[in-house]
């Protein structure tokens, strides 16, 4: 009901208090529309500016993986522990419950597999922008491949999913993979990264490497440092901890976690660094004790 009397009693304009300023925490998305900050918002802690990524969508190239045999035991468990699941849409759909206040980051390529023994030769675009919107995803994952023979066509990829992403407000996340025959130079890095960014993602995946914090401060959008192969839990941790302290704002892991001896324990572990601050030997320190 139309309330005309309350309208005349407003009196409360705050005259003197000057507009308070909508600054947003996750750098390069200041002049972004609100759907987009707000899908953000539910990737990246507000409080931290960092996020705790689980990565479960190694079946599309790998098929059954150690650790991962069954998606639906084994996420569910580590789901409290995490800030986003990044899954296939297949493995959402049928291993996730739709009741879970998790957000999704869902994998929208699709790769060569690995009996190509090199994914980075092909890929294209695995589902379109109304299948994001329908598993009400936040984010949209897009690998690519830069300096290897499928460039151009992940490249094609990535623009028509940015285009695709900024007319719903869906951000994208574009993941640097490295071929067989690629080094893992500071040098490849920067270049990728810089390439997606201005290709228009809204955050990059990428590896750890040496002088890292050039590579995320030459990026405009905020890195996230992959996992890949299982390494023992302190160094995985040394890995993260190195990450955050020269600017990434998160990891996304997947071998590292569910393939640990404890992968709670892991994922509390990581939690400590990306969120609180704590050093890799305080978070292995507390990984031990958690698994006593
Ligand atoms: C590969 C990826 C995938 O998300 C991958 O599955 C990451 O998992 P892991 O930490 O086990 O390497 O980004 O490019």
């Amino acid at each position: 009901m139309a309330d005309a009397q309350g309208n005349k009693k407003a009196k409360d304009y705050h005259i003197e208090t000057p507009p308070v300023q909508q600054g947003f925490f996750v750098k390069g998305a200041g002049n972004g529309d609100w759907g987009l900050k707000n899908r953000l918002s539910k990737i990246f802690n507000p409080d931290t500016g960092n996020t705790v990524m689980l990565a479960f969508d190694h079946g599309y190239i790998m098929g059954p993986t150690s650790g991962l045999e069954r998606l639906d035991i084994e996420i569910p468990k580590l789901n409290p522990y995490v800030d986003v699941l990044m899954g296939t849409r297949g493995a959402i759909r049928t291993s996730i419950d739709p009741a879970s206040s998790k957000p999704i980051c869902l994998r929208g390529t699709h790769d060569d597999s690995v009996l190509k023994d090199d994914m980075t030769l092909g890929s294209g675009l695995g589902l379109g922008i109304e299948e994001i919107i329908r598993i009400n995803a936040q984010m949209f994952a897009i690998q690519t491949f830069i300096g290897s023979d499928g460039e151009r066509d992940s490249l094609e990829v990535l623009c028509r999913a940015v285009d695709s992403g900024c007319r719903y407000g869906i951000p994208i996340l574009a993941v640097v993979a490295v071929g067989k025959q690629m080094a893992r130079t500071t040098e490849f890095f920067l270049l990728a990264t810089r390439l997606l960014a201005e290709h228009g993602a809204h955050a990059i995946k990428t590896y750890y490497c040496d002088d890292f914090e050039k590579v995320a401060a030459a990026c405009p959008v905020p890195l996230i440092v992959a996992g890949g192969k299982k390494l023992p839990e302190n160094e995985a941790l040394s890995m993260v901890y190195k990450s955050i302290q020269s600017g990434a704002r998160g990891v996304d892991m997947g071998r590292n976690i569910f393939q640990s001896i404890s992968p709670v324990a892991m994922c509390k572990a990581i939690r400590k660094i990306v969120h609180e601050g704590i050093t890799d030997k305080e978070a292995y320190e507390f990984f031990m004790e958690e698994n006593k």
